[in-house]
């Protein structure tokens, strides 16, 4: 096998980098998936904390008639043909009138594949604050406010959970900066770093069908499969490979994004760290048995890969899948 070429995969995906997607080693209904058209069966939000020196939060007024005069933090749908972060720019523009940048990716959230929501912490590069003179359709005003003392009411109180999430992550960040990667994608799916911990080393799961590689499982659009939300992807993969009912799986989190839409494609690809660990703990030395011939454990033995593999799931040090 072909351990330098994973090696060199596992780096860049551990690194926040992307890899293009070539294939997928599970489908929902075992066939090949439709593309994914936002706006028909997809859809993706982004949202932007910005925290000032102050300890402030800016949020912005909505405009909308079910919520209007309510306050919220920045935020909206990604329109066809943008970057998710050209939308996070757009958006904050429109809403607050000030130019930014994304800093990092905090959170995703997701209820199946209808909604999708990229959480930022950004900041402000530019732009004049918008008052209520400017009041559109897109929102009444924005303000700065005083993180203990936000304006009433708030459109949905999730925003306090991400602002909490935001004032952590600045004060202590509990994962390296993570920022979508520009490529293309046709379907939602998640690139698998899937780890077994033994005694000596750590072991990932890879596909061995052609070049060997970091497995890709895609995400489906029945409401079987979304009712598990897109976590549900990674079981199905590793149920046609593994014995699950003594495992614990865990779906850690995100080490990366990636994305284009500029391209009209309208997919996503997670790259998600996972776990698996036998249900009786005990002395294991050896991962979990593999069904079939299209999978096998890797055995990583380059020590600063394992490191950060290790690093990386006992402080649980990627961005927080939701639901
Ligand atoms: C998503 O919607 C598009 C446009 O309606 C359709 O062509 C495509 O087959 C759908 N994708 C899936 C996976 O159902
Ligand atoms: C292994 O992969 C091949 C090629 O993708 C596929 O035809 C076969 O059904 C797979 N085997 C199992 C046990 O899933």
């Amino acid at each position: 096998m072909t351990s330098e070429g994973l090696a060199g995969a596992l780096a860049a995906v551990l690194g926040g980098q992307g890899l293009i997607v070539q294939g997928y080693d599970s489908e929902p209904a075992g066939k090949p998936p439709a593309p994914v058209r936002l706006r028909k069966n997809v859809s993706y939000v982004v949202l932007a904390v910005f925290l000032n020196e102050q300890d402030e939060v800016l949020l912005i007024q909505e405009a909308k008639r079910e919520c209007r005069g309510s306050w919220y933090l920045p935020a909206g749908r990604m329109e066809p043909g943008e970057t998710i972060v050209e939308a996070l720019q757009r958006e904050v523009k429109e809403e607050a009138g000030l130019h930014c940048e994304p800093v990092t990716l905090l959170s995703v959230e997701e209820r199946g594949l209808s909604w999708i929501r990229f959480v930022f912490l950004a900041h402000h590069t530019g732009g004049i604050l918008k008052t209520s003179s400017e009041a559109d359709e897109e929102s009444l005003q924005a303000a700065w406010y005083p993180r203990t003392s936000l304006p009433t009411p708030l459109r949905a109180h999730d925003i306090l959970h991400l602002i909490e999430l935001a004032v952590q992550y600045r004060q202590q960040a509990s994962h390296p900066l993570i920022l979508p990667r520009e490529l293309s994608c046709n379907v939602v799916c998640q690139r698998l770093v899937a780890t077994f911990i033994s005694i000596q080393t750590v072991w990932v799961l890879v596909s061995t069908v052609g070049v060997p590689h970091l497995p890709v499982t895609v995400s489906g659009l029945t409401p079987m499969e979304q009712r598990g939300g897109i976590k549900m992807a990674v079981l199905r993969l590793l149920q046609e490979c593994l014995t699950l009912h003594n495992l614990v799986v865990e779906t850690k989190g995100l080490l990366g994004l990636q994305h284009l839409g500029r391209d009209h494609t309208d997919g996503i690809c997670l790259n998600m760290l996972v776990t698996v660990a036998f249900r009786n703990p005990g002395v294991q030395d050896e991962p979990p048995k593999i069904q079939g011939e299209n999978y096998s454990w890797w055995k990583v033995m380059e020590e600063d890969l394992q490191s950060q593999l290790l690093q990386r799931i006992q402080e649980s040090s990627v961005v927080p899948l939701n639901r």
